[in-house]
Parts: structure tokens; sequence; C-alpha cells
């Protein structure tokens, strides 16, 4: 029987995709791509060289002029890639407070979600590819032959995302990691552009109380289906 070539996974903020994602890209031996990343890039790109996120126009420019690479990853501290901006390491600079602030604006501009698709579509059309974000069923890859749309309450992604900041040894209050999620729910699927959906044909896999095994489980019994 043969396995999907495309598999996506979208769903919100911490909701286990790219923990499914990456277990599942080893399972099957395929090439596991974080589509958020792209988005936390041109992010940290605008903060750094702009000074500023709400100049669309020069935003959306940036975004079309800088280039991020992916590689495997080359230092032992937790990363699961190493992400590279015009050749920097900026893997963990992605995931400070200012860009989980500001990621939900830039990735509704019209112009660096047209870039950022180019690439993924790129990346992903030479197959045995897992690809997370929140429109690959819907936009990027809507051909894609499993989707899966992960779902989980609030309250739960927001405690799975302070045990990984903790972990990481950083500073924060469980409530504002809350209030971001909410807002950056509000803001992805509300937005125009792409917004966050389950695709038509999506499976919707419901995590609240399941263990990462257990996801994992559900998930491998879809591709095999
Ligand atoms: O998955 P994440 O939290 O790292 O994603 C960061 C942001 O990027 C998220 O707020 C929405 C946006 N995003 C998107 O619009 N489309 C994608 N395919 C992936 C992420």
């Amino acid at each position: 029987m043969a396995k999907p070539s495309i598999i996506a996974i979208d769903g919100p903020a911490a909701s286990g995709k790219s923990t499914l994602g990456e277990r599942l890209a080893q399972r099957l031996g395929y090439l596991y791509f974080d589509t958020g990343i792209m988005y936390r890039a041109v992010t940290w790109a605008a903060i750094c060289k702009l000074g500023r996120v709400d100049d669309e126009n020069a935003v959306s420019t940036l975004s079309e002029l800088v280039e991020i690479d992916l590689r495997t990853p080359t230092i032992k501290d937790g990363r699961k890639a190493d992400v590279l901006l015009d050749g920097v390491d900026i893997t963990w600079e992605i995931r400070r407070p200012e860009v989980d602030a500001n990621v939900s604006e830039v990735s509704a501009y019209r112009r660096v979600r047209k870039a950022m698709t180019v690439q993924q579509r790129r990346i992903g059309q030479r197959g045995g590819v897992v690809m997370v974000g929140r429109d690959i069923g819907t936009v990027v890859f809507p051909e894609a032959e499993l989707k899966i749309y992960l779902v989980a309450s609030v309250e739960e992604r927001a405690k799975r995302r302070y045990r990984e900041v903790i972990l990481r040894g950083e500073a924060v209050e469980f409530e504002r990691i809350l209030d971001a999620l909410r807002r950056r729910d509000a803001y992805d699927s509300g937005r125009k552009l792409a917004p966050m959906r389950p695709a038509e044909d999506a499976v919707i896999l419901e995590t609240d109380g399941l263990s990462i095994t257990e996801v994992l489980e559900q998930a491998m019994k879809l591709v095999q289906r």
C-alpha cells in the first residue's frame, strides 16, 4: 500500500503539531518541515533590520529578499533544526516573546504569505514530507493525500507551552502565555488570507488528555489507512 507522499498537519499554536510532525517524519523517513519557522524568521528579520513590523510594504520587501534556511542541528541544545537567516543562526531568537507577539501580524501580509508559500511548495513537491502549519491542507498543498488538523483546548495548549518555556530556563507567567495564545488564535483564524481552518477533507484529531504516543499511533493508522 502506498504511503501518502505529502502529509499536511495544521492546527492552532501549541496544539502539538510540531511534536507529532517530527515523530511522524522520523517513523516514515520523511522530511519534517515546520512552516511557522519561516514566518517567525521574517518577523525576527523585521524586528532587527526595520525595528518595527507594522510597515507592510517594508516587511514584505524584506521577506522577498531574505534567505531562510533549515538544516540538521549542529548544536545539541534541544533544537529540532538549525534555523539560519542570511547565514546567521537564529534558532532560539525566533522563539522570543517579541516574535510570538508580532508573528501573526506579519503572517497576515499578502506578499509575505506569497513569498513563503512559493518556497514551501518548492520544498514540498519533492514528496516524502510532513509539512506543518496553519494553511498547508487548504492553500499550500490542497492536493496532499493526508491532512490532519489537530485541536486541543486553549488551557491545555497554554500548559504545554508554559512547560516548554520553563524547561528552557526562562521566566514567564502562565496567564501571559494563555492571553498570547488566545490573541494569536483569534488573529490566525480571523485573517482574510489563508485563515487557519481545517480543510474539508482533513481528519480532525482531538488531543486533550492524550499523550504524544497516543496521538502518533492515531496518525500512523491514518497513514496506513
Ligand atoms: O506554528 P507557529 O506558532 O510557530 O507559527 C507562528 C505563526 O506563523 C502563527 O501565529 C501563524 C503563522 N503561520 C501561518 O500563518 N501559516 C503557516 N503555514 C504557519 C504559521
